[in-house]
């Protein structure tokens, strides 16, 4: 059976993220031919359009590590009401030099979770804007706009029996989606 490879991208570097938490969890629920990996972003410069022809080692191995996967999940907090400016940062780096964007055709999802009741849906709506920008085929449906609350996650920090029944839907509509886009 084809095996799927995905890079997984979290849009924040607090060592307690609600969203690498729920990353970490929610691979648990797909497939056993999908298998997920973190991207590292944390070491990746401020993109400088300067530094196209000479990109750092570090944009380097994740372009790489992008260009081999065969779909993205990107797992987003809100910040003032649109997308960390880590995770645009790697987005950017991603694009370019111009005609050398790795991130075209890969299917993604996207998930986000905060403690505020709306969900990071703002943020998800750039992120959308900005994957449209990227060639990038991004799963509709089911949104996913996660509010952070008791029972989120269980005691071992996998998802919790209240949320499972929709997450373990939106893993299964994000599966059927990378398989039908993956290439
Ligand atoms: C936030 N937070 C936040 N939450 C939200 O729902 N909408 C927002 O616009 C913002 N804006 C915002 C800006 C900045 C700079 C910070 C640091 C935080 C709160 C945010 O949801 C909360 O800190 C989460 O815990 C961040 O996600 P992680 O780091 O837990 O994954």
């Amino acid at each position: 059976m084809r095996q799927y490879q995905i890079a997984v991208i979290v849009g924040s570097l607090r060592r307690e993220s609600y969203n690498r938490n729920l990353a970490t969890a929610i691979v648990k629920l797909a497939p056993p031919e999908f298998s997920f990996t973190q991207v590292q972003i944390s070491d990746l410069p401020p993109y400088n359009q300067d530094d196209d022809e000479n990109q750092a080692a570090s944009v380097r191995r994740m372009k790489a590590e992008i260009q081999a996967a065969d779909g993205i999940l990107i797992v987003t907090p809100e910040y003032n009401r649109s997308i960390p400016g880590i995770l645009k940062n790697v987005l950017d780096h991603g694009s370019r030099p111009y005609g050398q964007n790795v991130w075209a055709g890969k299917p993604a999802g996207i998930l986000g979770a905060s403690p505020g009741n709306t969900g990071t849906a703002m943020a998800q709506q750039h992120l959308r804007n900005i994957l449209s920008a990227l060639d990038v085929p991004t799963q509709g449906q089911p949104e996913a706009y996660i509010q952070v609350r008791e029972g989120l996650f269980d005691e071992s920090g996998d998802i919790g029996e209240a949320s499972r029944p929709f997450l373990q839907k939106w893993m299964n509509h994000y599966a059927a989606w990378v398989k039908r886009h993956a290439t």
